[in-house]
Parts: structure tokens; sequence; C-alpha cells
């Protein structure tokens, strides 16, 4: 899409050429100097009862007296804050993305020193009304007419704007692949596919990517990573993708994701139940090569690594059994105990691998633990951090992208379940507080670094009748790198 800023004031909005002209009112009342056509349409569609100044109240007028745009959109936002008004814009663009209107502009009313954060979240909100998934349903719904949104602000704003309309674009182009590796089914979305899209990144961004096979995977004695991926006829990939915006003196970040392109407990079968749903979990995998692709786009003065351990967890007569004991690239052993924690085995040797870039940090994103889920649901995504100033870094850069996270603790106490008897450490522990024993296991690997954590089972994808990827975490994400850069 198309993103444009436009100063354009107050009270001169009639003349706005606009396919839809979208806009959004925080607060009770209407500002006093509001344009006298657009609040003439107000007005009259408050009295009529059609529109209310209460949030999540739209309203759509067609050729509305005076009005040069053939649609005006009312969206009340409530209360004045980032939340609200990226809730009222989603929904007026709702409104307008199944009509046959190619430029929306938008302006926001009663948002004072938000611009670059509102400009950032509307080309988000635009991106995701227009997003369809086709891939493997050419039946899905002809796409959006909507391929223009023009942001009307003051002539001070303009420069804020600008910077938030490119990284919003940045962010929504990352969430866009993340999504759609999420969305695309375990037959088509292989640990293959997400090697090539790494390298179609490589291609389009330059940046640099190098995919290990089974055969280098084995040399470097992942044999924790390998143990779940024995199980299936599809072939590991261990992704390791570069962005160099640094001097290699700059330490860099790391990011490393779950790539389970298909888990179905393995000998630990799931049940049948929703399981279609873990083809979702590669969604740390997804995230972090959209965060890649946020943080290639907007180009910072900054050094960030992705590591992507993928392949499929499967039953087969080749399969890890529980109880098997295996040894990692660290050369910790560990007892299998249920086959269905392969995340953390997976995960662990990629942090160990992490250690060789010398980090300056080291966050990894997975679809972690179902504890997750019914801890903290589908709002927050859980997060560990091994310090505090960390810990307020991942938590400020999720509530600036709207996308947030809440700190989880990690007690050595809760450790005291992850004993084994037949190896350094088991893969489980009880089931009380299951996201932060994952979280204590993946921990033993990290002695080497600063390290974050970002359980993201409840927040990765939607279930139901809107089943699909979220995008999540790359906003959280790319703030978090973006504050990094120098
Ligand atoms: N991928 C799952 C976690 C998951 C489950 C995410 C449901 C989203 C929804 C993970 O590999 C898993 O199976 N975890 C187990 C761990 C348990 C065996 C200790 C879980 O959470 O049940
Ligand atoms: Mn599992
Ligand atoms: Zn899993």
């Amino acid at each position: 899409m198309d993103f444009r800023t436009q100063s354009a004031s107050l009270d001169a909005l009639a003349g706005i050429n606009a396919d839809a002209l979208i806009v959004v009112i925080a607060g009770e009342a209407l500002p006093a100097k509001l344009d006298k056509a657009v609040a003439d349409a107000a007005k009259d569609a408050i009295k009529l009862g059609d529109f209310e100044l209460k949030a999540g109240k739209t309203l759509l007028v067609q050729r509305a007296a005076g009005v040069k745009s053939a649609r005006l959109v009312l969206a009340a936002a409530g209360k004045a804050s980032l939340k609200s008004a990226k809730a009222a814009v989603a929904a007026a663009l709702g409104l307008v993305k199944a009509r046959n209107a190619a430029h929306a502009a938008v302006i926001y009313l009663g948002f004072e020193g938000m611009d670059e954060a509102l400009a950032e979240q509307t080309a988000l909100a635009a991106a995701d009304a227009v997003y369809t998934y086709r891939h493997t349903k050419p039946s899905a719904p002809a796409a959006s007419a909507l391929s223009k949104l023009t942001l009307l602000a003051d002539k001070a704003a303009a420069k804020a704007v600008k910077l938030g309309l490119d990284r919003g674009q940045a962010i929504a182009a990352g969430v866009e692949l993340a999504k759609e590796c999420g969305n695309r089914p375990g037959n088509y979305a292989t640990p293959t596919f997400l090697a090539e899209q790494a390298k179609a990144l490589a291609k389009s961004h330059g940046i640099k990517v190098e995919v290990l096979d089974r055969k280098a995977v084995e040399k470097l004695g992942m044999g924790s990573f390998l143990s779940v991926a024995q199980g299936s006829d599809e072939p590991l990939k261990f992704i390791v993708a570069k962005y160099e915006g640094a001097p290699k003196t700059q330490a860099p970040v790391v990011l490393v994701g779950k790539g389970l392109t298909f888990d179905s407990g393995g000998i630990s079968l799931k049940p049948g139940a929703e399981m279609d749903e873990m083809k979702f979990d590669m969604g740390g995998a997804a995230g972090v090569l959209g965060t890649l692709r946020a943080v290639a786009e907007l180009k910072p003065k900054l050094n960030l690594v992705v590591l992507i351990p993928s392949c499929e967890n499967m039953p087969s007569g080749k399969a890890l059994k529980p109880g098997d004991v295996v040894t990692s690239m660290a050369g910790q052993t560990i007892e299998v105990l249920n086959t269905d924690a392969e995340g953390r085995l997976i995960l662990c040797d990629a942090l160990t691998y992490a250690e060789r870039f010398k980090p300056a940090v080291v966050v990894d994103v997975a679809t972690l633990t179902g504890a997750c889920v019914i801890a903290l649901g589908a709002v927050r995504s859980g997060m560990y951090a091994s310090d505090d100033e960390l810990a307020a870094q991942l938590m400020a850069a999720g509530e600036q992208a709207l996308d947030p996270c809440w700190r989880m603790p990690l007690d050595e106490e809760y450790e005291e379940g992850l004993k084994s008897n037949f190896a350094d450490v088991a893969n489980v522990g009880s089931r009380a507080g299951g996201s932060i024993t994952a979280a204590l296991f993946l921990k033993r690997f990290t002695s080497k670094y600063r390290w974050g954590h970002l359980d993201i089972a409840g927040t990765a994808w939607k279930s139901g009748g809107a089943k699909g990827g979220t995008g999540r975490p790359v906003g959280l994400l790319t703030h978090f790198v973006l504050s990094h850069a120098k």
C-alpha cells in the first residue's frame, strides 16, 4: 500500500478529495473548530441516533453534503489513547475495505502528541485490513481496492508522521511475512520453505543467509535438535541470517525463533482436537523472520542475527521416545520425559550456537507452552529476562508497538521439577508453572550472555472463526531491535 502524509487543518476537511475520509474522534464531544460540513454530518447522525461518540461506534455516510470525499467515515475512539485510536481506525477501515474505495484519508481528532505512534499504527491497521490469505484458497475474496492511504496532520507534525508511517510500513511488511508463513499449511510451510523465505529476503534486502542441513547440524553436535527431527521424513534446516548495519565490532542482537513446522507431539502424541493448529508452531520462526524483514527495510545502524532451528515433530519408528537421553550441543544430557516438550529441545542447541556471535543480547521467541496460554491468554505474550533492564526494554517495546507482553518469574525453586536420575536435566517438570519451567530449562543454556525469552503460544495465532496468524510479536521485536541502533 502507498502511504502518504498531507497537511490539513481541522476546519478544512470538506475539501479533501479521497474515496473515503475517515475521521477518528476521541472524547465525548465534537471538537469546536471542526470543519462545518463534517460537523453537520456528524451532528445530524447523532441526532438521528445513527452515531454516538462512544468507543467502538462507526458510521459511513455517502455523499455527505458539502464533503468532497465520496464517503465520510466517522469513528469514535472514546479515550485518547494509542490503543483506542488503533481500534477505531481499524473499525473504520473495516467498513471501507470491502467497498470500491482505492484511496482513504485519515485524520485523528483529540490525540495530541501522538503523531508518530499514531502514524505507525495507522499503517499497520491498513495493512491488516487488506491482508487476505489466499495461497491455498483460490476462492478467497478479491483483493481490497484500498491501495493508498493519506494521513492528514498538522504541518508541524509532518516529520513525525513520516517517520511513523515508514516504521509502520516496514513492520507491516514483516507482519505480513509472519502471517503468511504461519497460515500456510504444514505441507507447504516446511523447514525447506522457511529456508527459502530467508533466502528470498537475502536477495531482496541484501542480508546474508546460510542454511545448515542435517550433516552440518550433526557436525555441530546438536544432538537435542536432531533428536526432535529424527522422527520426520521432512529434512530439518538450521537457518542463520545476518543483517549488518553497523561495524563488525558492534555486538549483534540475536533473535532465535522456534521453527516447528508441525508439532504432533511425537510419540507423546497430542489429542486430535485442534491438532491442526500445530502448523502454527513455527510462530517464533515467522516472528523473527518478519522482524528481520522490517529491520532490513528500515536499515538502522546495528547488527542483527536471526537463528531458526526448524523441523517437524512426528511419531514414527525412528522417533524419539519418552525416556531417551540426548546430548545437547552444550554437552548437557537431557532425559526426554515427554516428546511433546520439543520446542525447548531444538531451542537449547540454537541458544548454544548463539554464543559464537558474542551477542549484546539474545532473545528467543517460541510458541512454547500451553501453560502460557492458560496464564496470559491471547492478550499478552509471556516474557522472561535475565535482568531487569532487559525486561524493561522488552516491556516498553511491547507497549510502544501495541504488541504487549508481561514479565514472568524465573525463581530457581521452580527448577526443582527438572531433575533427572538419568541425565543432567529432564525436559519437563510438573504441570504446575509449565511456562516457567520451560523458560528455566532454556535458561540453563544462556549463561554466556544477556537473555530474554518470549512465550508466544497464546498470541501468535487466533483460533476459531478468525483462525490465522497474527504476525505477533513482529511489532514488539522490531521496536526492541531498533532501540539498539547507535
Ligand atoms: N507447541 C506446544 C505448545 C502449545 C500448545 C502452543 C498449545 C500453543 C497451544 C509445545 O511444543 C508443547 O506441546 N508443549 C507442551 C509441554 C508439556 C508437554 C510440558 C504443553 O504445553 O502442553
Ligand atoms: Mn509440543
Ligand atoms: Zn511445540
